[in-house]
């Protein structure tokens, strides 16, 4: 998420006039430290730039310091009127551009953007062009911020988008899964499979829940629970397994709910990160008893924080609409039927809510041609592989992902160091659950999860927000091939 406000305080050490000598200039370098200046005339208009390169090949030819800097200067440069959309001033940064004056209808320099410090292309940004603000003023003129209206048409909304019926709004993502385990009563000496790789909250949500959780390695193409090593973990004491679609790609959901059925176990899809993933055509999170949601900021549709839970049966959603709110009876004031917690999402949230599921097309179809864009470029290069997204099934890509190869000259690390340099916030992948202790002493020393960790120290997210034009999608791709070839 991109400030609003590119102003650097000191403009002056990047500003010299067209009667400045090379030797001022030298010294105004040397104060901003960053390379180059930009030349002013008198009556302040922009009119040139200089880097310490062209003093250079300059005084090489002519070593004369007495020179003008409109003799050394290139008029040809890049500049945007200081009212230019963040995405707009993004698009013209590339490895050569970095600082970009931002003018008034003047051509007089009042601001300046830079790309290291101001400029991050992000991960991800959520879309907020629709009826967002409207629906929050609603909340807030009629002060009805916390229960009111929009709930249950966001929860309703949301459920005709995905075909489910039985849709209950969360705080987040997290304490969806904590209401799915404890509305099936998952708990205490339970155990439930789980992904080794996938976003720590899916552990913590079977750790507080008393029960433990049980990792199984993921499948290489998908980065999803892989469904053929479930039974082998499978005890007298499973109680549930959790596969997530991991960032979009939908996992074999069928042959995992056949041994769920075979064993009699629960299953939650986790679906955090698929919103708009479809398996057979048919949304993930219907397939399971319980299917849970993110709208975290960077996710696809988002309330800022907020979740989501989905139940298969009339009668868990029942008893999850006790437990969201303390167990209270919805008929009678402070009459407790049920232990519960409070997990309601507010009436604000929930007409972000609305708003985002109103745009929920338009989301999915610049999503799709994002990663159409990618999968086009990116499926040539030698050096990276990409998510296999089964044929039967529709990735979402929330965050286009990517593995480095054994054929990349550069290490995943060093790869996401570039990206900052150029501008771009590019993100390693969650890491693999035995390599954090917290978790290690869920996982016996026998056990080993070679997928995970070689997706773990190998792939990286690449900017997936709705926003990216393919000017900043061309910077990425080609960043991409010239580091892990290593075309100079
Ligand atoms: C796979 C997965 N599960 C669960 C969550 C938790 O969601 P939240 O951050 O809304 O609590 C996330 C969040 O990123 C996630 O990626």
């Amino acid at each position: 998420m991109q400030p609003k406000n590119y102003s650097i305080p000191e403009l002056n050490k990047f500003i010299v006039p067209e009667t400045c000598k090379l030797k001022n200039c030298l010294k105004t370098l040397d104060k901003n430290a960053n390379g180059l200046v930009f030349v002013c005339n008198k009556k302040k208009k922009l009119i040139g730039v200089i880097t310490d390169g062209d003093i250079r090949r300059y005084l090489i030819r002519k070593p004369n310091l007495n020179s003008f800097v409109t003799e050394v200067m290139k008029k040809n440069l890049v500049s945007l009127p200081v009212n230019s959309k963040p995405e707009k001033i993004r698009e013209k940064f590339s490895s050569e551009i970095k600082f970009i004056p931002l003018v008034d209808s003047n051509n007089r320099i009042v601001d300046m953007a830079s790309i290291y410090r101001f400029s991050l292309l992000p991960l991800y940004e959520p879309y907020l062009k629709g009826n967002e603000r409207k629906y929050i003023n609603r909340c807030i003129d009629s002060g009805w911020i916390s229960k009111g209206e929009y709930v249950k048409k966001f929860e309703e909304a949301f459920g005709r988008k995905i075909g489910a019926n039985n849709t209950i709004s969360v705080t987040n993502g997290t304490t969806a899964i904590q209401l799915a385990l404890v509305t099936l009563g998952v708990g205490q000496g339970d155990e439930v499979i789980v992904p080794s790789l996938t976003f720590a909250a899916v552990y913590n949500a079977v750790i507080f829940s008393g029960a433990k959780p049980v990792m199984v390695d993921i499948n290489l193409e998908t980065l999803g629970l892989n469904h053929k090593l479930i039974e082998k973990k499978i005890s007298k004491k499973t109680k549930a397994i959790i596969p997530v679609h991991l960032y979009g790609c939908p996992v074999d959901i069928e042959n995992i709910c056949k041994i769920a059925k075979k064993f009699n176990l629960f299953v939650i899809e986790d679906c955090a990160e698929a919103l708009g993933s479809y398996y057979k055509k048919r949304h993930v999170g219907i397939f399971g008893d319980a299917g849970t949601f993110s709208f975290y900021g960077n996710k696809t549709i988002s309330t800022g924080e907020g979740g989501m839970v989905v139940f298969k049966s009339k009668k868990n959603f029942n008893k999850a609409m006790l437990i969201k709110n303390n167990g209270m009876s919805d008929k009678k004031a402070y009459w407790h039927e049920d232990y519960g917690l409070n997990f309601k999402m507010t009436n604000v949230q929930a007409g972000i809510g609305l708003a985002q599921v109103e745009q929920f097309s338009k989301i999915l179809n610049k999503k799709k041609q994002i990663s159409n864009y990618y999968i086009k470029k990116l499926s040539k290069l030698k050096t990276v592989q990409l998510v296999k997204t089964p044929k039967e099934c529709v990735n979402s890509y929330w965050l286009f992902t990517i593995i480095l190869n054994d054929q990349s000259k550069i290490s995943r690390d060093k790869l996401i160091k570039k990206f900052l340099l150029n501008g771009i916030e590019a993100k390693r992948v969650f890491f693999s659950a035995d390599e954090m202790h917290v978790y290690r002493k869920y996982i016996t020393r026998k056990e080993i999860f070679p997928n995970s960790k070689l997706v773990s120290a190998n792939a990286l997210c690449l900017p997936s927000f709705v926003s990216l034009k393919k000017p900043s999608l061309d910077r990425i791709i080609s960043i991409i091939e010239r580091e892990t070839l290593q075309k100079v």
